[in-house]
């Protein structure tokens, strides 16, 4: 039996552990090695890659993703897009989405996992159906959570949908770490049993939970999971690649993967997590099993902005309620997953609600706009009561939401002018505007000096 591995240590593990702050230089001598090393991909890009290269690394991220295709000729290279919101949290028009999509297969990906934060899946359909166009391997992932409405049979639909989409294997995505082993068990073997193409799984470590759920859902018959190098796999990143190998190969599974190789690549990393300890961009309590999020069914994540917020109140004392609170206020907003933004949309309302003593006294913009019908379908009915309160008599978004927005990549060519020397970089700009012109126009700085120097050397 056969089993890929996906190693996420440049996108997941780096973005989980050290906020996505691994320059380049930092992993550009072990490339060749990964490449050689047997991997079925390597998650790379997307995700938070594209921002932290351009806020905090000076880094342009379309350079870093050639870079590496550069380096790794054979194995695939993997990229996270958020469907309509393409890395951020806004939609963006369809000739952005198509624009980037088209961009980053011709940059070197060749897989590229699209996700709806909400699994409205009219959010992903013009990211998936550009991505086949340009020849891409297409993975649509499904949001994991738990509610009281989202159950096996749910999940099992969306998949479905998702491979009348056209999309070449389906993830289940555990983006919160909370997926329990019998859970992932039952849900893989439904999901493989419904529709023909492959599966792949992708959880965190955070819960503890996250090799067994790993393990569970090869047993039902997963055919792909995510893994990241053991220096930097566990806390809130994945499990490690090395145990579930070794693991997988005494139960008789063939992994593909060259173990010598694999030993390099942790000890070459290995130093690049004792310095990131250092330097203190690695928080150890992200490397914390975080049980507490099994009994609350809130990530980890979220968790410790809940306890943040408070503390910053001086009410962590009303933790307790709060914690009553956020499915409450879950359920008013027919249960989306709990992931970026909505997990931070549901904390600071029911921490609102709490410290205020009314429910909804006061409404972010955020839940206004969500109510609005502007992040897409809710999963399950919204409180029609709150929403009156909320919108009076404002009419809610009922189509895709994108369908109101008006075309965006010829404007910000003429917003960003000169300063774009290709198609790349107007993107980056519309992606990230401020801190992109930022980088451009360091960028433009850099290449007059180093001309003027040139000329006056000459
Ligand atoms: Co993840």
């Amino acid at each position: 039996m056969k089993i890929n591995f996906t190693e996420t240590v440049l996108r997941d593990g780096n973005q989980s552990l050290i906020a996505t702050r691994m320059p380049i230089k930092d992993f550009l001598p072990i490339l060749d090695t990964m490449d050689k090393a047997g991997y079925y991909s390597i998650e790379c890009w997307g995700g938070a890659t594209f921002d932290s290269c351009l806020r905090y690394l000076n880094e342009d991220p379309w350079e870093r993703l050639r870079t590496i295709r550069k380096h790794c000729p054979n194995t695939k290279l993997q990229m996270l897009l958020r469907g309509q919101n393409i890395l951020g949290y806004k939609h963006y028009p369809d000739d952005v989405v198509r624009a980037f999509v088209r961009k980053s297969v011709e940059n070197g990906i060749d897989i590229i996992r699209i996700f709806d934060a909400l699994n409205d899946l009219r959010n992903i359909e013009v990211a998936v159906d550009e991505a086949l166009k340009a020849g891409a391997h297409v993975q649509g992932a499904l949001c994991y959570t738990t509610s009281p409405i989202h159950n096996i049979p749910m999940f099992v639909q969306l998949s479905r949908d998702l491979e009348k989409m056209g999309v070449h294997s389906i993830c289940i995505k555990d983006m919160a770490g909370i997926m329990t082993p019998d859970v992932s068990y039952k849900l893989t073997k439904a999901i493989k049993e419904a529709v023909s193409i492959p599966v792949v799984i992708h959880t965190h470590s955070t819960t503890g939970c996250g090799a067994m759920t790993l393990l569970k859902a090869v047993e039902a018959g997963a055919d792909v999971m995510d893994t990241a190098i053991s220096c930097f796999s566990g806390g809130t990143s994945q499990p490690p690649t090395e145990s579930l190998h070794y693991t997988l190969k005494e139960m008789g599974y063939e992994s593909g993967l060259d173990e010598q190789k694999l030993k390099k690549i942790n000890d070459h990393f290995k130093p690049i997590k004792a310095a990131a300890i250092k330097a203190g961009l690695l928080n150890p309590i992200v490397m914390n099993t975080e049980t507490d999020a099994l009994i609350y069914q809130v990530p980890g994540g979220m968790l410790s902005n809940l306890v943040a917020q408070l503390t910053a109140q001086k009410s962590l004392d009303k933790l307790p309620e709060v914690l009553l609170e956020v499915p409450r206020v879950r359920k008013d907003l027919g249960y989306p997953p709990l992931v970026t933004p909505s997990s931070q949309m549901v904390g600071v309302q029911a921490t609102t609600n709490v410290l205020l003593g009314e429910r909804y006294k006061n409404v972010s913009k955020e839940i206004k706009a969500y109510l609005h019908g502007e992040y897409g379908r809710a999963p399950g009915e919204v409180n029609e009561e709150l929403r009156k309160k909320v919108l009076g008599d404002e009419p809610v978004v009922e189509c895709r939401y994108a369908d109101l927005l008006k075309p965006g990549l010829e404007a910000a060519k003429a917003e960003i002018g000169d300063l774009a020397k290709c198609e790349e970089d107007v993107l980056s700009y519309v992606a990230f505007p401020q801190i992109a012109e930022k980088f451009l126009q360091n960028r433009a700085e850099k290449e007059k000096n180093t001309v003027k120097y040139t000329i006056e050397k000459a």
